[in-house]
């Protein structure tokens, strides 16, 4: 199996902006969403990913109600010129209710949140600020607004937006450059491809691809999650991944295990090969964020940034993602393509 051949390249932040390892690093399940979390593990897979070229991580205010920037806090002192640190305002999610979503895009909210992921990350300037959902009843010109300012008096570098429309992304890049556009691309998820990445090539935005790995069923190490999950995983609820859904979707995984094998990798390798060689399919610079807590696995999964796939085997894949069952998540109205 390939694991580790190495450091990693590099891609363009933004037009003009800053060099970042070509694949990043999610931060997320450290604290949040994916079941319990080995803080030791999580602490070695940051250093290994920086060992590797990794410098872009990504994190939120609402991965754990702010556990997860106060958990980064530390190793960003660290190595505070090593890395570029990306974080979101815009989501919360009650601890009480965690069903629950509550999206403002306003100016007193954005302003509140800065102050408070700048205190909790314990830094003077945050590298990458995003948007992480629309909050449909403000203007985004107006939102962006407010995030512009916020560069101008030096709290942040610069400006990203999560699960915009390309409609969106053209009004917001009139306001303030938009660096980078974080949305869900993956084998099981491209409804990104037809209007968002032509606008981000278009307007000279970096695409950083979340979720890369299906959340891990790309992997194959999860099938149905109601019964391969522990009870608190977000997974749970997402409709893709649990019932005759799960079953079906991991039928779908054949051409991944072949064309894995034939690379002597893991098929985890090959959903990530993909995402990585969108750069070229689409021309446009890719960072794939793959979240996880395990140093062994940011090894394999950086090393997938060496491998190239054959057109032949693009076009065994291709095809995957549109029979896939089952949405993204149960609400759509919270994504782009739920306002496309
Ligand atoms: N903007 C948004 O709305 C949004 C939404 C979701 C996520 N994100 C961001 O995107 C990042 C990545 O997305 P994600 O974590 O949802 O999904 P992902 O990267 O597709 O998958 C993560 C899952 O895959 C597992 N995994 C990782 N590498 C593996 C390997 N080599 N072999 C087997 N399993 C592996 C991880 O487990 P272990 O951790 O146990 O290794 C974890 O359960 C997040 O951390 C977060 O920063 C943003």
């Amino acid at each position: 199996m390939m694991t580790d051949v190495g450091r990693i390249g590099t891609a363009a932040l933004g037009e003009g902006g800053p060099e970042v390892g070509v694949q990043g690093l999610g931060c997320m399940g450290m604290s949040f969403a994916y079941g319990p979390t080995d803080a030791d593990a999580s602490r070695a897979t940051l250093e290994r990913a920086l060992e590797l070229g990794v410098t872009l991580y990504d994190t939120a205010d609402a991965y754990g109600a702010g556990d997860n920037e106060r958990f980064l806090a530390p190793f960003f002192k660290a190595h505070r010129d090593e890395v570029v640190i990306a974080t979101k305002f815009a989501l919360s999610i009650p601890p009480e209710d965690p069903t629950r979503r509550i999206i403002r895009n306003d100016a007193p909210y954005i302003r509140e949140a800065v102050e408070a992921s700048l205190k909790r990350l314990d830094v003077d300037v945050i590298d990458l600020y995003y948007m992480h959902r629309r909050d449909v009843n403000v203007p985004i010109e107006e939102t962006v607004g407010v995030m512009a300012e916020l560069v101008r008096e030096g709290k942040v570098k610069q400006l990203g937006l999560s699960e915009v429309t390309a409609d969106e992304l053209r009004a917001a890049h009139g306001v303030h450059p938009i660096a980078a556009v974080q949305s869900e691309w993956s084998l099981f998820s491209r409804d990104i491809e037809a209007r968002v990445v032509p606008a981000a090539r278009e307007l000279g935005v970096t695409l950083v691809p979340y979720s890369p790995l299906g959340r891990g069923f790309l992997t194959g190490s999860f099938v149905d999650a109601d019964q391969d999950l522990t009870a608190d995983d977000f997974r749970r609820r997402q409709p893709r991944f649990t019932g005759d859904n799960a079953a079906a979707n991991a039928a779908l995984l054949e051409p991944v295990r072949s064309v894995a094998e034939a690379h002597g990798v893991t098929p985890g390798q090959i959903a990530l090969a993909w995402v990585h060689q969108r750069s070229e399919v689409h021309d446009l610079p890719v960072v794939p964020i793959p979240g996880t807590r395990k140093p062994t696995r940011v090894e394999e999964n950086t090393a997938a940034t060496h491998i190239t796939l054959t057109d032949e085997e693009l076009a065994l894949l291709d095809p995957i993602a549109a029979k896939v069952a089952g949405t993204r998540y149960a609400d759509m109205t919270f994504t782009s393509a739920g306002r496309e």
